[in-house]
C-alpha cells in the first residue's frame, strides 16, 4: 500500500479553484519531483498533504490513516485533531523561507519539538541533534543563532530540525529557491543523501537536475491538475504534452521555438544531467 494516496483533491480559496482534482500516490521511499509554473498549486498541494490547508475535495490519506474524506453528497469529514496532530508528527516539511526560530541556536532549534511534543529527555534530543547537524554538515554550528549562518545553512539546520521527528515522509517546498544559487547545491546534497538512505519525499522544486538525477517520479502541475507524471526520465526527456515541453524549456531559460522543439528536448537530458554536478561540491559552504 501507498504511503501517500490521494485522490479527486480539490482545493478552492474563495471563488478561486486552484486544484481542480488531483490523483496522486506515493510509495515508500519514493521520491517526487512536482515541477509547475508559478501560481499553478504547487504549494497548495503540498500543504493540503498535512492538512495545513483544508481541501474543499477528494480524499487524502498519509500512512493509513485518512485525513480527509469527501462523502457522497459532497461534504467533507476531516480527521479529528488528535489524529491529524499525530499524523504531522510523522510528516516533515521543510519550507521555502527558513522558519527557524531566531532566538535559539541551532541545536535549539532541532531539540525543540521532539522535546515539546515527544517528550524526549534533553540529552537524548540534544545528542540526536548533534548527530543530524553532522549528518547536514553543520556539526560545527551547533551554537550558532540563525542570524550568523548563511541561508544554505539554515535550511540546512530546518532539514535536521525535520528529521528530528524521525518524519517517515518528507515535503520540501522550493526549499533552495530563496538562497544564493552557489548555495543551493549544498541543500541538495543533503536532500540526495536522504534520498537515497530512503526517505520518502515529495519535492516541490525548479532544479531541473536534481528533479533528473534524484526523483523517481516527476509530477508535471498546470492551472491546479496534473499535465503528466511518470519515471524522470520520461517526463524530462521526454515529455508527451506540449504544456510540459514549453515549460521544461522556459526553466531552462530557452525560448520555445516551434522548429527546435523537437530536436532541443534531445538535447536537455544532457543539459539536466550536467547541472547536478554542482551538487557534488564542497560539502560546507562556510
Ligand atoms: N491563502 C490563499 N488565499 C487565496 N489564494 C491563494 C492562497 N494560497 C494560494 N492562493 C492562490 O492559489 C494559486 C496557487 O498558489 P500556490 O502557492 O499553490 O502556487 P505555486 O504553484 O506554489 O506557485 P509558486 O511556484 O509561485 O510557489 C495562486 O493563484 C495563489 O494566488
Ligand atoms: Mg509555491
Amino acid at each position: 500500500m501507498a504511503l501517500v494516496n490521494v485522490s479527486g483533491l480539490r482545493k478552492s480559496f474563495g471563488k478561486t479553484d486552484v486544484l481542480k482534482g488531483v490523483d496522486f500516490q506515493v510509495e515508500r521511499g519514493e521520491v517526487i519531483s512536482i515541477i509547475g509554473p508559478s501560481g499553478s498549486g504547487k504549494t497548495t498541494m503540498l500543504r493540503c498533504v498535512n492538512l495545513l490547508e483544508r481541501p474543499t475535495g477528494g480524499r487524502i490519506e498519509v500512512d493509513s490513516r485518512v485525513l480527509c474524506e469527501e462523502q457522497a453528497n459532497g461534504s467533507m469529514t476531516f480527521a479529528d485533531k488528535a489524529a491529524i496532530r499525530e499524523a504531522r508528527e510523522h510528516i516533515g516539511m521543510v519550507f521555502q523561507r527558513f522558519n527557524l526560530f531566531p532566538h535559539m541556536t541551532a541545536v535549539e532549534n532541532v531539540i525543540e519539538a521532539p522535546i515539546a511534543v515527544k517528550n524526549v529527555p534533553k540529552p537524548e534530543a540534544t545528542a540526536r541533534a548533534h548527530e543530524l547537524l553532522e549528518a547536514v554538515g553543520l556539526g560545527h554550528k551547533g551554537d550558532s543563532y540563525p542570524m550568523q549562518l548563511s541561508g544554505g545553512q539554515q535550511q540546512r539546520v530546518a532539514i535536521a530540525r525535520a528529521l528530528a521527528m524521525d518524519p517517515t515522509l518528507m515535503l520540501f517546498d522550493e526549499v533552495t529557491s530563496a538562497v544564493d544559487p552557489e548555495l543551493a547545491g549544498e541543500i541538495l546534497l543533503v536532500m540526495k543523501r536522504l534520498a537515497e538512505q530512503g526517505m520518502t519525499m515529495l519535492v516541490v522544486t525548479h532544479e531541473m537536475g536534481f528533479a533528473a538525477e534524484v526523483a523517481d517520479r516527476v509530477l508535471f502541475i498546470d492551472h491546479g491538475r496534473i499535465v503528466e507524471q511518470g519515471p524522470a526520465a520520461d517526463v524530462l526527456q521526454n515529455p508527451s504534452h506540449e504544456r510540459t515541453k514549453a515549460f521544461l524549456h522556459a526553466v531552462l531559460d530557452r525560448a520555445p521555438m516551434e522548429a527546435e522543439v523537437e530536436e532541443a528536448a534531445e538535447g536537455l537530458v544532457d543539459d539536466l544531467l550536467v547541472r547536478p554536478e554542482r551538487i557534488g561540491g564542497d560539502d560546507d559552504g562556510s
